[in-house]
């Protein structure tokens, strides 16, 4: 959702701050600003929409500054305009602040601030936490921000500036990323380690209740009872060429393409062949409560959540585990009654996810082993959870989440494999299951090569308002996920549904309108697919069928069909999803649509 970048140093801050602030627009924002130090006042630029808006307000300033704050604003608190937008300025324009996160007691602090005569020109949460900085301000920033943030209940990541103090940044973290990024005599702070990672690897995660004073050289932390603090400086594992585009015309593009590699680099130095199972490093302090769990929950939303539906079937497939899967959303309101054999697996790309985050720390309050699955390394959730498993799928920018999902059902089969094994799972069974596994990276590679056979049916298929997506067993969350990605990216309407429940409603839409892509490999549901896809023909339905390489009665049965690589029943959604992926990428272009930022949406959900 909203965005943060902060630099200090030598060079024009200006350039460094928007080029920071395209490389978080991904997350989702409707307004943007930018703050900066200028001849011994700050002087500050916002605008609603677009960040190439804010930058045609800058082209005239030619303001030469080495410093300052940027922000893209994804409104919550009042609609998206440029008053709303961050910076947001105290009455005196002495102190600017940018936050993501939301302060909760705002309003009580707002009518003590009104009392005192403050007066307020948005409708923002944001405004209320600078006026109140402004208050406690007595010539030392750093203090004044940590008696502010000892008054604020809610979540926060916040980057201050003061006209009195220039070439000093003062950020703060609750609940809201925020990382310091480190180079020779200069200083980044931001909320993603995509907006900084061109300038520097070397990073250093803040912790919750941790504040940092940040100038050119040097970087002090400490908390909120002004404890001095030491935080270990980390390297980023991932390239800056993986946050860029690299020749293609958008990043879901691009990563729908990077899925054979994320696949590869979740099971990388993890199988062991010879024994048939796995070694997960970041399980070994919990591998016993972990093996000897008697019942799984999986919390999640969105695309993690159709994840997790996949890994239900694969371990209940392999194992006596009773495996539940929750919408987050849902899970952490429940009266729940964990007993102690259970354990709560959090997925969450971005390990942000509100939802996810409050199902996580619901779990542990019932005092279960909570354990993470997310690719965002150093993420509230990776922190927040006992132990867990990283994707390594590399930076994930496209909104409508690919690579993250195969790569997550990766990591859910190498859990599979895990328990299978200890389970009912024989030594060649586990020898087959890796070999198998193995053999998926190449066969996506294979779907991928034909994806232009895909752009010209998306080009057939793009004139429907209305799909529906069909499958069964493990292809049924993958029609969940082909609706899904199809809704977000080109606005269509999309249904996924279990093949099954076909009769029980659905198909009382079916018409020469109303498509339906049935997912249909040679798999042990094949025959009650074909039964699905006769009903769906009688009514003069259109169908377009994902079907195994070479099956000819599929292809005089539907319209149309993409055929994948035939593999093992249970290995089947690597092959039938990523079809589904560029069908929905391709139908979005010839539609015109935004790809990669599509309208309403933001990359982590940070608010529930
Ligand atoms: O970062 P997370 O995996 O926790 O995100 C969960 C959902 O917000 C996310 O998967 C969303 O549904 C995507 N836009 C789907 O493409």
């Amino acid at each position: 959702m909203c965005g943060i970048i902060c630099y200090l140093g030598k060079r024009s801050a200006v350039p460094i701050l928007l080029d920071g602030l395209r490389r978080l627009e991904y997350r989702g924002y409707d307004s943007s600003g930018i703050a900066v130090f200028n001849n011994g006042s700050i002087d500050r630029v916002r605008a609603v929409g677009k960040i190439r808006q804010l930058e045609d307000k800058l082209d005239n300033q030619g303001w030469q500054t080495s410093g300052g704050i940027a922000h893209t604003r994804w409104a919550t608190h009042g609609a998206p305009t440029e008053s709303n937008a961050h910076p947001h300025a105290d009455n005196s324009g002495r102190i600017f602040l940018i936050h993501n996160g939301i302060i909760e007691n705002y309003q009580q602090i707002k009518d003590r601030l009104l009392d005192k005569g403050y007066h307020f020109d948005s409708e923002t949460d944001t405004e209320v936490l600078t006026q109140l900085v402004a208050d406690c301000y007595d010539g030392d920033l750093g203090q004044a921000v940590t008696q502010a943030l000892r008054q604020v209940r809610g979540a926060f990541g916040i980057a201050v500036i003061s006209r009195d103090e220039p070439g000093k940044i003062v950020v703060a973290r609750r609940g809201s990323p925020l990382i310091i990024g480190i180079r020779d005599g200069e200083i980044f702070a931001a909320s993603d380690v995509a907006a900084l990672v061109s300038h520097t690897k070397k990073v250093v995660y803040l912790e919750d209740n941790d504040i940092a004073v940040l100038t050119p050289d040097q970087h002090d932390i400490f908390n909120l009872d002004d404890a001095d603090i030491r935080r270990q400086p980390e390297t980023v594992d991932w390239d800056v060429d993986a946050a860029e585009k690299q020749g293609f015309p958008h990043f879901m593009l691009k990563e729908i393409f990077e899925q054979p590699q994320a696949v590869q680099n979740a099971m990388r130095g993890r199988l062991i062949e010879d024994e048939g199972t796995v070694k997960l490093g970041g399980l070994q302090p919990v591998l016993k409560r972990f093996l000897n769990m008697d019942r799984l929950i999986v919390v999640s939303c969105g695309t993690s959540y159709y994840a997790g539906l996949i890994g239900r079937c694969i371990i209940e497939h392999m194992t006596e585990i009773g495996v539940d899967v929750d919408l987050a959303s849902e899970f952490r309101y429940r009266r729940l009654n964990l007993k102690p054999g259970t354990v709560v697996l959090a997925i969450s790309q971005s390990g942000e996810t509100a939802d996810t985050l409050a199902a996580v720390r619901e779990a542990k309050r019932k005092g279960v082993l909570v354990l993470g699955m997310v690719n965002v390394v150093g993420s509230n959730i990776a922190r927040e959870t006992a132990a867990g498993v990283y994707n390594h799928a590399g930076p994930e920018i496209g909104v409508a989440s690919t690579k993250a999902f195969t790569s997550q059902m990766a990591v859910l089969y190498l859990l599979c494999l895990l328990l299978g094994r200890r389970h009912r799972m024989s030594l060649a069974e586990g020898q087959q299951f890796v070999e198998t596994f193995r053999s998926v990276p190449e066969k996506m590679e294979r779907i991928l090569q034909r994806a232009d056979r895909i752009e010209s049916l998306a080009h057939k298929y793009s004139r429907y308002s209305n799909y529906l997506f069909l499958g069964r067993q493990l292809n049924y969350p993958v029609a969940l996920e082909g609706a899904l990605k199809l809704k977000e990216i080109s606005y269509r309407h999309a249904e996924g549904y279990a093949a099954g429940e076909m009769k029980h409603g659905p198909i009382a839409l079916i018409d020469q309108d109303f498509p339906t892509i049935c997912i249909a490999p040679r798999d042990s549901s094949y025959e009650k697919m074909i039964s699905n896809i006769q009903e769906i023909k009688a009514r003069k339905g259109p169908i377009l069928g994902i079907v195994s390489e070479g099956d000819s009665r599929m292809r005089d049965l539907c319209d149309d069909v993409i055929e994948v690589p035939q593999i093992d029943d249970l290995f089947t959604p690597f092959m039938t999803v990523v079809p589904l992926q560029l069908l929905a990428y391709y139908i979005a272009r010839e539609n015109g649509c935004e790809i990669d930022q599509p309208r309403n949406l933001a990359k982590s959900v940070t608010v529930e």
